[in-house]
């Protein structure tokens, strides 16, 4: 049985293998519509979100199977002191497979080490969001057709910002990647970031300033400043709009520039911005129920 909790958890060649299966499924959706028959995903959400539960629960619908689960912890026994261990080993009894997002970073990780069945990270505190890095990769393979000798630039909070990080292990493993990271100095990927990128030779470059990088770029992946990760609402107010997209910015960028964002957005892109070609923030939205709907197959062992 195995679960996902960080995107490492899969080598590059099972990665190939969920695009694959992704991009057949959007082919030839009709191929798949009974797969997970009489198949359970509970969804157990401690921390909001709108893309990643409905598209985790969109994916088993679509491949015939049934959803059960919550949305918030004080909708569930949380509230009423009971551990993960104890929630995971509950609803194991319920579902075949559990997508759980948690404020606690590593929090999921303690669930498969109790779960009876397998335990998908739906996002970690600050840490990590293996689903979400799935979902930006079908999207950069179909944009741009290859992982290896792309530029790419990484905005916004850096710190808390745990698609980021993920994102960054899942492209350091493909040859010819650089990372711009363009971030306030209080939002820097972590320091143990750093030094991982350091000691395993990972190119990349730290700036303060988005317009001096522009032109460079063949991903822009713009992050939302966690406001929920902050410990003092002045310091959020202070960096909430330290960078914003607008299209007199893109001017200077390249015409096949993959613009992206994980979303919730909430100022960090001009709506503008939307009508532009190189917008593909609502194609990640759209490619994360796919790239799901592989991942569940896969984890079920569904042929
Ligand atoms: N990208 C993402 O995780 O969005 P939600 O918080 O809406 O799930």
């Amino acid at each position: 049985m195995r679960s996902l909790i960080d995107i490492v958890d899969l080598s590059v060649e099972e990665i190939t293998e969920l695009i694959d299966t992704a991009n057949d499924i959007i082919a030839n959706p009709e191929k798949y519509c009974e797969k997970c028959r009489h198949k359970k995903l509970a969804t157990l959400f401690f921390e909001p979100s709108t893309r990643t539960r409905l598209s985790f629960e969109a994916a088993m619908l679509e491949l015939g199977g049934n959803v059960i689960g919550f949305s918030a912890a004080n909708n569930s026994s949380a509230a009423k002191g009971e551990s993960v261990s104890d929630t995971v080993r509950t609803v194991g009894c319920y579902a075949d497979i559990i997508a759980m997002r948690h404020p606690k970073e590593g929090a999921p990780m303690i669930a498969s080490m109790r779960s009876p069945v397998p335990i998908i990270n739906a996002g970690d505190g600050g840490h990590n969001h293996p689903t979400q890095t799935l979902a930006d990769l079908l999207t950069i393979q179909r944009e741009k057709g290859r992982f290896d000798h792309l530029t790419v630039g990484l905005c916004g909070d850096l710190k808390f910002g745990r698609t980021v990080h993920s994102l960054i292990h899942a492209l350091s493993r493909y040859e010819g990647v650089h990372f711009v990271m363009i971030s306030p100095e209080e939002l820097r990927v972590p320091e143990y970031m750093i030094q991982e990128m350091q000691k395993n030779g990972i190119s990349y470059e730290e700036t303060r300033s988005l317009e001096e990088v522009m032109p460079q770029l063949d991903i822009l992946y713009m992050t939302r400043v966690q406001r929920e990760r902050f410990f003092n609402e002045a310091d959020y107010i202070r960096l909430k709009d330290s960078y914003i997209l607008t299209l007199d910015k893109l001017e200077t960028a390249k015409k096949d520039l993959c613009v992206m964002h994980p979303l919730p957005r909430v100022n960090e892109i001009s709506v503008a911005v939307d009508d532009d070609p190189r917008a593909c923030y609502f194609k990640q939205v759209s490619n994360g129920k796919y790239i799901r709907m592989a991942l569940i197959l896969k984890l079920l062992e569904v042929e």
